[in-house]
């Protein structure tokens, strides 16, 4: 198949839930302007409106602050994690649930001789157009296929020997699992696959203070999770772990 895309497209985040945010926001906020003051058993409520107009807003300034990271701060949380990492160009890295290859790539142009794999199950909900073809796309525009190799695997079950990867990162994937215990699961599987030695960069928008403690208790060194809100212009946080040698 041929490929007219010229420039690399790291896709938008749950682009179904900004669609439901705005929507509703729009209406909400709508139906609060319009709503007169009503009159239930001889009471006047007033505020009906004011608090659809007001939830209208915040659900619009939710969706719009979801664009915002899609379009801007991704790229700067992506500067952020890989600004972590003490590179010397030669690390073996992995970048868990690499969706569009945003990580892996921005990774693999640190590297001089080392390489990244990028894992994902390439679930079409989280990310628009994500698919293991249009990272293969990016990962050509970006000129970093000798540094990149792409795998369909699970977190939960990854195939890779204990102790693989000096870095390990991954963006707005682990908080996908449902399931709070198969979340452990994916964070032990993290703590597994990391070198003594090597360093973990974990964000999300939730759960960052579980993702900590069960890293904690696996024994990894953990360093307290970080908001990165202004520079994401959405809510995201960071967590920092090494395991030691
Ligand atoms: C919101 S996207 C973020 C993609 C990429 N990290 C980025 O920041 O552009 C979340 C990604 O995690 C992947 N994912 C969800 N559950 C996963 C799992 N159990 N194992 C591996 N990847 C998973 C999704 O398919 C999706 O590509």
């Amino acid at each position: 198949m041929t490929n007219y895309q010229v420039k690399p497209n790291y896709g938008i985040d749950a682009p179904e839930v900004i669609r439901q945010f705005l929507l509703i926001g729009f209406i909400s906020a709508i139906a609060g302007w319009f709503t007169p003051p009503l009159s239930i058993f001889g009471n006047t409520f007033s505020f009906i409106g004011s608090v659809l107009f007001t939830l209208g807003l915040l659900a619009i300034a939710l969706g719009t602050s979801m664009i915002a990271y899609g379009i801007r701060g991704k790229f700067n949380i992506r500067e952020q994690m890989l600004n972590i990492v003490n590179w010397k160009g030669d690390e073996n890295v992995l970048d868990i649930g690499t969706g569009r290859g945003l990580l892996m790539i921005g990774a693999a142009k640190r590297l001089k001789t080392g390489k990244v794999i990028g894992i994902d199950i390439w679930n079409t909900e989280d990310l628009s157009g994500n698919t293991a073809g249009n990272t293969l796309i990016n990962v050509e525009l970006e000129g970093v296929k000798d540094k990149t190799e792409l795998k369909n695997e699970d977190v939960r079950n990854m195939s890779f020997a204990d102790n693989s990867f000096v870095v390990i990162l991954s963006l707005l994937c682990l908080h996908n699992i449902d399931d709070k215990t198969e979340r452990e699961v994916a964070c032990r599987e993290i703590a597994r696959v990391l070198k003594p030695g090597g360093t973990a960069v974990i964000s999300d928008y939730v759960n960052i203070s579980e993702y900590a403690k069960v890293l904690a208790q696996v024994g990894l060194k953990v360093e307290k999770p970080k908001s990165y809100f202004f520079e994401a212009y959405s809510l995201i946080w960071m967590v920092v772990v090494t395991k030691e040698r």
